[in-house]
């Protein structure tokens, strides 16, 4: 079995986070465990990492890797969404303990190049999408069941497709004759439709895929979810660390770490008030403080060695 995934930005959650020898970190975002193992390593052979992730597939895989730390108690592979971080913390019983939360969201290279899940408009495969595939509805189900409008609402609010009425609209008139089942003849068939005359480096099914792909997965509602209740579960001084791959999560991920700083209250005072920043943070009730101001992204070595790493972005946060 072969390993492709190249975990992003890897020195700077490490760093980030700042665990050590003895902490417990959760890994929302096993994936094939690649931030996991060196999680593993930070908090050496005293400490505990707990790794969720709702693709039993990749947990799998994870969990032969990492066979010697799941042997050793080091490291708990945990099936589950993000949506439910508070109930598997508890039940792991570290809730309101963990000295870092990680989230590298989105989906693998793994997810993505496997042509039977679904996601990818390059190779044909059945038109899935689920990143577990236990439950839910497939991006099959929702392009042959949805009505135009609210395809066409997914298409421009998570794919700011600007053609999203007249695909929504084309879509619901083919599936009539013969709903969508296949990645290939979907993507042919959006490309054909939209009619973009200027050719581009991006495939034109690019902005549809990626709107079917966040709703059949309720990624930003999930990624909400976590946000709040994994900053809950860190103890005093733990750090929650998230990796996203487009704006339309890093602007949740900023809007709540500002919300937990009380970035707007900070703001409001003058900046020559006689008062340290501990005081400062009592003052305007926050309970949090944003590690760097702005967002972490590639180094130029990165960028050359996995031109995936283009559009990450890392946000850290550390609890008061
Ligand atoms: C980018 S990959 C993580 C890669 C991993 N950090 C590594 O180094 O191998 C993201 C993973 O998060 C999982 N994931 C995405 N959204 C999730 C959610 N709401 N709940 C649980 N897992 C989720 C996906 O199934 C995928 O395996």
């Amino acid at each position: 079995m072969s390993f492709k995934h190249i975990s992003v930005l890897l020195d700077e959650t490490i760093q980030g986070l700042q665990l050590k020898e003895g902490m417990v970190a959760v890994d929302c975002t096993v994936g094939l465990g690649g931030h996991t193992e060196h999680l593993l390593q930070q908090v050496g052979t005293t400490g505990k990492v707990i790794g969720i992730d709702q693709d039993m597939n990749a947990l799998n895989i994870a969990r032969s890797r990492l066979a010697v730390d799941v042997d050793s108690g080091r490291f708990k592979p945990v099936q589950g969404r993000f949506s439910e971080f508070e109930r598997i913390a508890k039940e792991c019983g570290v809730f309101g303990k963990i000295n870092g939360v990680l989230a590298d969201i989105g989906v693998s290279s793994m997810q993505l190049d496997a042509p039977e899940r679904g996601f990818s408009f390059m190779s044909d495969g059945p038109l899935d999408m689920r990143m577990d595939q236990s439950t839910g509805q497939t991006a099959a189900n929702v392009v042959n069941t949805l009505s135009d409008a609210e395809l066409a609402k997914i298409f421009w609010q998570y794919g700011e497709e600007p053609k999203s009425r007249m695909i929504a609209a084309k879509i619901v008139k083919a599936r009539d004759e013969k709903p969508f089942s296949r990645t290939g003849e979907f993507a042919e068939f959006v490309k054909r439709e939209l009619r973009y005359p200027k050719p581009s480096k991006k495939h034109p099914a690019t902005k549809i895929f990626q709107a079917l792909r966040i709703h059949v997965n309720a990624e930003l509602e999930e990624l909400k979810a976590l946000l709040l209740s994994a900053f809950e579960g860190l103890a005093p001084g733990g750090r929650l660390a998230v990796i996203s791959f487009h704006s339309l999560e890093d602007r949740i991920i900023k809007h709540a770490m500002q919300a937990l700083t009380a970035q707007h209250l900070q703001q409001a005072i003058p900046r020559d008030l006689p008062v340290t920043s501990i005081q400062m943070n009592q003052i305007v009730g926050a309970k949090g403080v944003i590690v760097k101001p702005f967002p972490m992204g590639p180094s130029e070595k990165e960028l050359s060695e996995n031109p995936r790493s283009r559009s990450a972005k890392l946000r850290v946060i550390e609890k008061l």
